[in-house]
């Protein structure tokens, strides 16, 4: 049975990388999906179209980190589905980030790391759970990452990214708690999605290495997330909050 028929979902960065796949995740579990990407959402929108039926989903170009856009998104959505009861914060600087040592990051870099991967999800919470609040239910999901927890070198600006949405998501689900939000983190491990495999120099460095500190001895793929995902989209995981579920094959334990 579709267990997100009648939910409308929001996935930022869904129309590229892993965030397209969460998109078509969500939609095969019968919710209406925003794709809202810096990036053109319209293959999407007729990938899910043609396999799940007109008007299950629409796209909307914006950039997550400027408050007057992520408005312009929620009111679009609302106009459009009219509600919100997911929201996917998975849009990030990651794929297009080279690894670098930290005295050769600049300050730019580092400002527009943080104003994407973690002013975007404060801007989308803000200007969302209004709507979450007054039909008293929500889902939001961060979408963090297994370097939060390893540290990594050579890629600080976003591993302090990550490491800031771990907390978020923990501060966020004790205030949204008593109007029925749930919020957690989904946090995935090295994940070769298309647009990842287009940093070569980060695969190079981290592939391999990854691949031996995990207790499933493989590569991790797109289609590894969206079960972790939709469970923490759905009423299956009603009584979880302020967790952080790491999806990894095994290589970083809580
Ligand atoms: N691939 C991995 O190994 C891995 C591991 C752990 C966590 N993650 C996280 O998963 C998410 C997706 O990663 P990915 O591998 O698909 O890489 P990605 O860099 O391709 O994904 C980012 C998505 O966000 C969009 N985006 C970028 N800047 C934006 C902006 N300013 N406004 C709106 N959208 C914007 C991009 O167009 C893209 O669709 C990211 O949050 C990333 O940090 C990835």
């Amino acid at each position: 049975m579709a267990r997100l028929a009648g939910k409308v979902a929001i996935v930022t960065g869904g129309a590229k990388g892993i965030g397209r796949h969460y998109s078509l995740a969500l939609a095969a579990e019968g919710a209406r999906v925003m794709i809202a990407d810096i990036a053109d959402g319209a293959d999407v929108v007729q990938e899910i179209a043609t396999r799940d039926g007109a008007d299950r989903a629409a796209s909307f170009t914006f950039d997550v980190s400027d408050e007057a856009q992520v408005k312009a998104l929620v009111a679009k959505t609302i106009e459009r589905f009219g509600h919100i009861d997911i929201v996917v914060n998975n849009a990030a600087l990651y794929a297009t980030l080279a690894p670098r040592n930290l005295t050769e990051y600049d300050v730019e870099t580092w400002d527009k790391v943080m104003a994407i991967n973690v002013r975007g999800p404060f801007l989308m919470v803000k200007h969302v759970v209004p709507h979450m609040m007054a039909r008293k239910s929500g889902k939001i999901i961060n979408i963090t990452s297994g370097v939060a927890y390893k540290g990594i070198p050579r890629m600080l600006p976003y591993v302090t990214s990550k490491g800031a949405m771990t907390s978020f998501t923990r501060a966020l689900s004790r205030e949204l708690g008593e109007h029925g939000i749930a919020v957690n983190s989904l946090a995935p491990g090295y994940i070769l999605s298309d647009t990842g495999l287009s940093n070569t120099q980060h695969v190079e460095e981290e592939r391999v290495k990854v691949r031996n500190t995990r207790a499933f001895k493989r590569d991790g793929f797109p289609e590894d997330l969206t079960g972790a995902l939709v469970f923490l989209a759905s009423s299956d995981s009603d009584f979880v909050t302020g967790q952080t579920l790491l999806v990894d094959g095994g290589s970083v334990n809580t």
